[in-house]
């Protein structure tokens, strides 16, 4: 894959641009104006909240949390999980240490640069398009799981709990995304082993995204609007600053984290399992100009080499498959060349 072996421009931190104090941002982070966000401060409409705490392993005796589950994977792909088992410390200590590595002096960041190839490490653009528009944010990309991909060398050295606390992280939210994939299974009237099933072995890898404080944020946007090309994620987002929206038909709904909740979306891959009875939702990122924003987007998803397509059981004759097989592995080098671009990927897969 040459053409993904390097970026095609110098890679400027966005980091580096907000802490030089300018006034304006350079032209490259102006959207176009149909793609800027705006907050309307009318929208009290909420995404639904999940109260996890009676879901236990033995998920088929949960029935009203898996139906709570299964309806805001249909009707609003995003739900916000309170109760999820996770500890609020952990949670705290996560956040902390990558805001620590963020607030290290450059030269010890770049250290971590990554390549278009594999995307482990410390970034600043997804996609490798020429001139394209980009988000104001950097980011550290690092996988979990499958154990061969998982590596401590490529995760930041300093500060110096990052790497067991980041481990500790990872080992809980996986546990979390192994109950929640089978309380989704039973949400789509299959066994609870099935949704799993079809995603084989898991790949778990993780996305701290780091939004700088922008000087003219109505301009721009932390990240522009996608949805989630793997399976499911679960966002830790900031505790006190907003910036995450919805879609809901054609308005933006900015979520309003409640405290310790984690934010769970289904991802293009469980879109296409369940044959879009789950929902893949676009969402994107808005930006600050008085403080900066931290995010940490778990990301669970099938293992990479396996055709991926609708559960047979989920075809019917009233309901034929929506979608074609392809492998996450294909999939991803999508947004992986073209950057977030909306649901347009998942489009391209409808069958005829
Ligand atoms: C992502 C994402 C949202 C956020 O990383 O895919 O959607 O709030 N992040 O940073
Ligand atoms: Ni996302």
């Amino acid at each position: 894959m040459d053409c993904l072996r390097d970026w095609p421009e110098a890679v400027v931190r966005v980091q580096s641009l907000s802490d030089s104090g300018a006034a304006t941002i350079p032209d490259r982070y102006v959207k176009p104006p149909s793609e800027r966000a705006s907050v309307d401060p009318g929208d009290m409409v909420r995404i639904p909240v999940v109260d996890l705490a009676m879901l236990t392993d033995d998920v088929a005796n949960c029935e009203a949390t898996v139906m709570a589950i299964a309806d805001a994977c249909r009707h609003w792909g995003f739900f916000q999980a309170v109760n999820h088992g996770v500890s609020p410390g952990l949670m705290r200590r996560a956040r902390e240490v990558w805001r620590g590595f963020f607030h290290l002096p450059m030269e010890e960041k770049q250290r971590y640069a990554n390549s278009p190839k594999t995307y482990e490490g410390y970034g600043s653009r997804l996609g490798i398009e020429k001139g394209a528009i980009l988000d104001w944010g950097d980011y550290f990309f690092l996988h979990f799981l499958p154990l061969c991909l998982m590596d401590h060398d490529k995760w930041p050295a300093f500060p110096p709990a990052l790497r067991e606390t980041n481990d500790e992280y990872g080992a809980a939210l996986t546990k979390l995304c192994r109950r929640l994939m089978r309380a989704m299974s039973i949400g789509l009237g299959l066994d609870a082993a099935r949704l799993p099933m079809a995603f084989d072995d898991e790949g778990v890898c993780m996305r701290v995204n780091f939004y700088p404080r922008c000087p003219q944020p109505e301009l721009t946007l932390g990240l522009s609007a996608h949805s989630d090309p793997g399976g499911m994620t679960v966002l830790l987002v900031d505790d006190h600053v907003t910036g995450l929206q919805v879609r809901k038909n054609d308005s933006w709904i900015t979520v309003q984290p409640v405290p310790d909740a984690f934010i769970v979306n289904v991802g293009d891959q469980i879109q296409v399992l369940s044959n879009a009875a789950y929902k893949s939702v676009e969402h994107r990122v808005m930006v600050n100009a008085a403080a900066e924003r931290l995010s940490m987007a778990f990301f669970y998803n099938p293992k990479s080499d396996v055709p991926i397509g609708p559960i047979r059981e989920l075809v019917t004759c009233d309901r034929p498959a929506l979608y074609r097989s392809m492998t996450f592995d294909d999939y991803r080098l999508y947004i992986r060349k073209k950057g977030p671009r909306g649901k347009s990927q998942v489009h391209s897969l409808e069958a005829a």
